[in-house]
């Protein structure tokens, strides 16, 4: 759901921005005419797009694990971004349609930058005293439970429950390693000796 979802919105996203761009082209170059049927034209396509577009983007932010100051600031110039281009439009301001615009690309890639947040959490001081079964808790705190929960059951980011999976141990550590979807990639984070120990937590999860 979340996948679909996630895909969805980049979808809708990418055509808005898109039409956008067509748009602010028509309006700097001065071809009023053209701009005027394009806009009159896309007028059903842009609600429908515009409602997926908040609709999806709500959904994605309720059920995402990994909330940051970056999301916030996303959301930000997205909501900045649509006054501007309303009122660029009308006024025929074709500064402010660039800038619109331009809010929209930077709140683009601040969604993709987001992405790399997770990897960057202060690395857990692990002491040597500690046994494999602490350390193990410990680096999933830290690394793990923002996605799966503290049960490991709560699916946020489209995360798989931990507790009805199937996986062998050997394939678990492929996919923590390597990444997967919406999963980052901990090979470059974690070696593989806590990886197993952070799998040995997760198999103690039970179902409540
Ligand atoms: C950003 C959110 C996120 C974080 C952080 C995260 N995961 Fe995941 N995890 C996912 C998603 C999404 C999937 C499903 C991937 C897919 O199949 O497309 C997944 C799948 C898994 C699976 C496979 C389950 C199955 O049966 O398919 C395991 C095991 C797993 N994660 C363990 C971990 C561990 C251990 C950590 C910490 C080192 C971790 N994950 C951190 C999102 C996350």
């Amino acid at each position: 759901m979340y996948k679909g979802i996630l895909h969805t919105h980049t979808l809708v996203v990418t055509l808005f921005l898109l039409l956008y761009i067509v748009k602010t082209i028509l309006l700097v170059t001065g071809k009023e005419a053209t701009l005027k049927k394009v806009t009159d034209s896309t007028k059903w396509f842009e609600r429908i797009i515009s409602v997926l577009f908040l609709g999806t983007g709500i959904y994605l932010y309720l059920n995402s694990g990994n909330i940051t100051w970056m999301v916030h600031v996303k959301i930000l110039l997205v909501f900045a971004s649509i006054p501007m281009a309303i009122i660029g439009f009308k006024k025929k301001k074709p500064a402010l349609a660039i800038l619109s615009v331009l809010f929209l690309i930077a709140s683009y890639g601040l969604a993709e930058m987001n992405k790399k947040q997770i990897l960057k959490v202060d690395a857990p001081k692990i002491e040597p005293t500690q046994s494999q079964a602490e350390v193990g808790k410990q680096l999933y705190v830290a690394y793990c439970q923002v996605c799966h929960g503290e049960n490991g059951d709560a699916g946020l980011s489209g995360a798989k429950n931990l507790i009805t999976s199937t996986l062998t141990p050997t394939e678990k550590l492929d996919l923590i390693r390597l990444g997967k979807g919406n999963m980052p990639a901990f090979a470059a984070s974690l070696p593989d000796d806590q990886i197993l120990a952070i799998i040995d937590y997760t198999n103690t999860f039970k179902a409540k």
